[in-house]
């Protein structure tokens, strides 16, 4: 800051004053996996293809599928009440939950009012549906709504059942994705505004519809001769999502000024292990610092980051203090980071 000093008249020197911005912090981390584990050898009992194929294309070793009790509001509701006890926050604190999911249990209400009931919140809650990236926006909407000061403390969840809009009779798609939920806990704190406060410190998110028939679901409510099913085009999703993804990390790490030597851990998407691989060798990431929970959760959309996070975080890899970059590509085409200090 500059100031103006008459001639001849000696000032104390100015101390430039850290200015204080709002974050949102990231204060807990929570997920749920339902209880019936599926291995490849399992899989291949009942779909024409072997643990060998699916282990050397994709990396994945296993997945979790829901029981009928294990509903998308279900495992959002148990993902969200493990993330407000490690934020040691009661749930009638939150005032706004986002869940990302593309397999909701019904059409309405949202699954976010179930959930908001079941944990007794107060404020808002609704559905955002942006494919595997949802978790990405819905990170992005909620630091939106903290940093514009409509809500204090929010819940940012994603949970899928994809194997309810699996074709069973595809072997291309069924083999690769799974269940699960996924949450974090951000409230509203303040800090310097340098990358160096705790909290998000930047998100990002993109979509081109021109690519919205690449990953899709062939069906729609309100059509029972067609529940919906999902059906990709696995080769050409997986050349935008090593190009898409290495420019979203690039543009994360330009935004902040930083470089990957800056960031301790990336935490993909986790569609497949050649995808992190090639983004791996594109941008010459250091492979210690990638999350890669693929092989035990398979694919699970907009569960996949935060089951990964919520991984790496129980365990103790991923620690307080430290810089996470997350990153995902899906349906839509959307894609898109998001940037934070635990
Ligand atoms: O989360 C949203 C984003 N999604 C993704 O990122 C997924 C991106 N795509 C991929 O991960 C990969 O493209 C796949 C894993 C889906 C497929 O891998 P690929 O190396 O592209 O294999 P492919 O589809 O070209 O199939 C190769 C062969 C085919 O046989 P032929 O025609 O070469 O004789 C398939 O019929 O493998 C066959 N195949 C299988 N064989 C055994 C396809 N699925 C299976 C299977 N088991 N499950």
């Amino acid at each position: 800051m500059n100031q103006m000093q008459p001639a001849g008249q000696t000032l104390s020197p100015v101390r430039p004053r850290a200015e204080t911005v709002v974050r949102a912090i990231l204060a807990g981390i929570g997920s749920y996996l339902p209880r019936t584990c599926v291995s490849n050898d399992d899989l291949a009992k009942r779909v024409d293809t072997s643990d060998e194929w699916i282990r050397e294309r994709t990396g994945i070793r296993q997945r979790y599928i829901a029981e009928a009790d294990e509903t998308c509001a279900m495992m959002a509701t148990e993902a969200a009440r493990a993330a407000l006890a490690d934020a040691g926050v009661a749930g009638a604190e939150v005032d706004a939950i986002l869940l990302a999911t593309a397999t909701p249990d019904q059409a309405f209400p949202a699954t976010a009012v179930r959930v908001q009931h079941a944990i007794g919140a107060k404020g808002f809650a609704f559905d955002l549906s942006a494919a595997c990236s949802g978790f990405i926006y819905a990170m992005s909407m909620a630091n939106a709504l903290i940093l514009s000061g409509q809500a204090r403390c929010v819940l940012v969840i994603g949970s899928e059942v994809y194997s309810r809009i699996m074709n069973w009779q595809d072997r291309g798609t069924c083999v690769l994705f799974g269940d699960g939920a996924g949450a974090v806990l951000l409230q509203a704190g303040a800090g310097s505004g340098a990358a160096t406060d705790q909290g998000v410190l930047s998100t990002h998110i993109h979509s081109d519809g021109a690519f919205g028939d690449m990953l899709y679901v062939d069906g729609a409510v309100g059509r029972p001769d067609k529940p919906g099913y999902l059906v990709m085009n696995g080769k050409e999703v997986f050349r935008h999502a090593v190009t898409k993804l290495s420019d979203t990390v690039l543009e994360a790490l330009a935004a902040n000024g930083l470089t990957y030597a800056d960031i301790d851990w990336l935490v993909p998407h986790q569609a497949n292990r050649r995808i992190i691989d090639a983004i791996g060798r594109k941008l010459e990431l250091t492979a210690e610092k990638v999350v890669v929970t693929v092989d035990k959760h398979a694919n699970t959309s907009a569960a996949s980051i935060p089951l990964a996070l919520a991984t790496a975080y129980g365990d103790g890899r991923i620690k307080r203090g430290q810089l996470v970059l997350m990153e995902a590509l899906g349906g839509g085409l959307t894609w898109g980071s998001a940037l934070v200090r635990l």
